[in-house]
């Protein structure tokens, strides 16, 4: 049996979807286990580049078989779409299974998830609008609708119009936009029945019977733990659980049996939204990175916030987490700088500190206090053992290692699946 966790360790756009798609051709089964189509994923195979959202990375791989678990919340318009698009490019996507208990995002949900952030104004979280934060809150609520729902047609209207008389209030008298029909809403989910019904299964059994079986299971958060409900920088977080804990939750296995829980990170870091970011670097600096790295959203286009690598983030992923591997992505990207800024501690109201502050407020205070580490010239794309980097990236990897607290496994030198220089096996 081996069940192996790969997670965001900062704000997102990691490179976990290259992770995964890497770890997969190697795997049975990839469950993704929290998040939505908020995600995205870019992954390029054989230079053909590939944007996922919904479906777990594993989609791409020959052999796993794609799970997306109970605790994704599913825009079923969106999943049919990106099963379509991988379809018409030659991807065998029928092995894919779909949780019973996973939650549906219903067209309202979207529309709430605009107009609340209208509402909120300046305070907006900058969310990617894909009605994620409402399906939740409907979960919590006890007032969502699940994928199970689709099979029974009056239940389903039931629920959809226990919902919407909450939500028809507050569209109606909060937000001052028309109310939603409910029977609309139910013939509309229903319409995708016929498609979904051969997809959805008891999805937390069989990932336990193929753990029992000595198969071995990928677990693929969306989204990272500084995204995270509640160990992220709230409230400018997601609302889902990207950290380990949530794979637990998010596919129905007990934590003790979880072998390994692989964390991704940047060389640098980004964040897309709003929200505290301590090593933010503004201005034409801040651009640089930008344009150098690629960092434009996959899902929504969004040009991402720069800045470097974050010791205090990356300790406290280690540690929420309870990281065994470090996955260190995009290095290639770092060359060409004669230094190379880290962030080892944080200063807040004139004291140093080296681990996250306890409240918001200190975060939002926080600076970054630097060490400076030469830098290095050479192109490394090409590179496939860790003894062909130029020292001072190797001197650099092993700064992050020391400063995380946990081994840098593998370093991301290139997009493509290959490029990858591998210094620890992820396997088991
Ligand atoms: P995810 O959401 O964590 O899967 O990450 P995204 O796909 O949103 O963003 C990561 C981006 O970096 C993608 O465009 C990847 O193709 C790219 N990428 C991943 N690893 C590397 C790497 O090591 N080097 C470079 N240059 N690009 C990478
Ligand atoms: P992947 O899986 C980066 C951010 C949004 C916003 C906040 C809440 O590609 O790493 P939401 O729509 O989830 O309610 O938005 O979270 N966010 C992401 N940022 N990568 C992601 O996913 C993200 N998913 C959500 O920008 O700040
Ligand atoms: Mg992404």
């Amino acid at each position: 049996m081996s069940a192996i966790v790969v997670l965001g360790a900062q704000w997102g756009d990691e490179g976990k979807g290259k992770a995964t798609d890497q770890l997969g051709q190697d795997v049975d089964y990839v469950v993704k286990y929290n998040g939505g189509n908020n995600a995205g994923h870019t992954v390029v195979v054989n230079g053909q580049k590939f944007a996922l959202h919904l479906l777990p990375a594993g989609i791409l791989s020959e052999n796993a078989i794609p799970v997306i678990g109970n605790g994704v919340v599913i825009d079923v318009e969106v999943l049919f779409e990106e099963l379509d698009e991988l379809i018409a490019r030659g991807v065998d996507t029928s092995r894919l299974l779909v949780s019973s208990d996973a939650h549906i995002i219903p067209s309202y949900n979207k529309v709430l998830d605009a107009v609340g952030e209208r509402f909120l104004g300046k305070r907006q979280i900058g969310t990617t609008g894909r009605g994620i934060g409402p399906t939740y809150a409907d979960k919590m609520n006890r007032v969502g609708i699940r994928v199970q729902d689709l099979l029974d047609p009056s239940i389903l209207q039931q629920k959809v119009e226990a919902a919407l008389e909450q939500k028809n209030a507050l569209l109606v008298h909060m937000y001052g936009q028309e109310p939603i029909d409910a029977t609309t809403v139910t013939q509309e989910l229903l319409t995708y029945v016929d498609r979904l019904r051969p997809m959805i299964s008891n999805t937390q059994y069989l990932i336990n019977t193929a753990l029992d079986e000595g198969k071995t299971v990928l677990f693929e958060g969306g989204q990272a733990t500084m995204l995270d409900i509640d160990h992220g920088t709230y409230p400018f977080v997601t609302s889902s659980s990207p950290t380990a804990g949530g794979a637990c939750i998010g596919a129905g296995v007990g934590p003790t049996r979880i072998d390994k829980v692989i964390g991704v990170t940047k060389a640098y870091t980004t964040r897309v939204g709003e929200g505290p970011f301590p090593t933010e670097m503004h201005g034409p600096e801040g651009e640089a990175l930008r344009e150098r790295g690629g960092e434009y959203g996959a899902t929504t286009g969004r040009p991402r916030r720069c800045g470097w690598f974050d010791a205090v983030v990356a300790r406290y992923a280690v540690q929420i987490n309870g990281l065994t591997d470090l996955v260190v992505t995009k290095l290639d990207v770092l060359s060409g700088y004669p230094v190379i800024p880290v962030c080892v501690a944080y200063e807040v109201d004139g004291q140093r500190i080296d681990h996250m502050p306890m409240d918001q407020t200190s975060f939002h205070h926080a600076k970054p206090v630097y060490e400076e580490l030469p830098g290095w010239t050479e192109d490394i794309t090409g590179a496939t053992t860790f003894e062909e980097l130029p020292a001072n990236a190797r001197a650099y990897i092993e700064y992050i290692e020391k400063l995380s607290g946990c081994r840098v496994s593998v370093i991301g030198n290139g997009p493509g699946r290959e490029a990858a220089i591998v210094r620890h096996s992820l396997q088991l």
